[in-house]
């Protein structure tokens, strides 16, 4: 059985502790690449057909609606199936408190019996939040393992901790 890697990132306008930045890979997308390259996973992201906008505040307003209204917003290329994996490292950012709704798209589309899942999330200060319950919620009989939170302005900075992650 294989390992997957499965994230959803925003590039474009971000909000680094008081400034605001355009960036051209989101942080989730950085600390994914590090866990695929360290664990030989495959590494599949999460598009929206339709995504968030460019600049901050409009996005802000964006998912703020899709939260209120639990959106699922399609998703371009979802897999047929995640037979072929066993082992399922989930990442996102930080959305107040839960995970982006096109998360929840890819989540919903398949059958979790009998899979591990490690949740990874960056952030701006509140961690994973009640993530793992989330994904435990939403993927009946999978095991969600212990989470990593990384910083999102240490994304470039993450090869560490995602190692002592993996140990354990
Ligand atoms: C719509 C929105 C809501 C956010 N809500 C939170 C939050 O509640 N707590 C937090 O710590 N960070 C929050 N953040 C910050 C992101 O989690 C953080 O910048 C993350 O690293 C972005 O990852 P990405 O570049 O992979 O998209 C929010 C960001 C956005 C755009």
């Amino acid at each position: 059985m294989s390992k997957l890697v499965v994230y959803y990132s925003r590039a474009d306008e971000n909000y680094f502790g008081g400034e605001y930045r355009y960036i051209k890979v989101g942080n989730t997308a950085k600390v994914a690449k590090v866990i695929a390259d360290e664990t030989g996973a495959d590494l599949f992201e999460i598009k929206q057909q339709i995504p968030y906008a460019k600049d901050y505040d409009t996005c802000i307003a964006q998912v703020k609606e899709d939260l209120r209204k639990k959106a699922r917003p399609q998703i371009m290329n979802l897999p047929g199936n995640l037979d072929a994996y066993d082992e399922i490292y989930i990442g996102y950012p930080n959305y107040w408190g839960d995970m982006p709704m096109a998360v929840y798209t890819f989540l919903e589309s398949f059958d979790w019996h009998g899979k591990k899942i490690y949740p990874f999330c960056t952030h701006e200060g509140s961690g994973l939040s009640n993530t793992p319950q989330k994904l435990a919620d939403t993927c009946k009989g999978a095991v969600i393992e212990k989470g990593l939170a990384i910083h999102g302005s240490s994304a470039d900075h993450c090869h560490q901790a995602v190692l002592d992650w993996l140990r354990k």
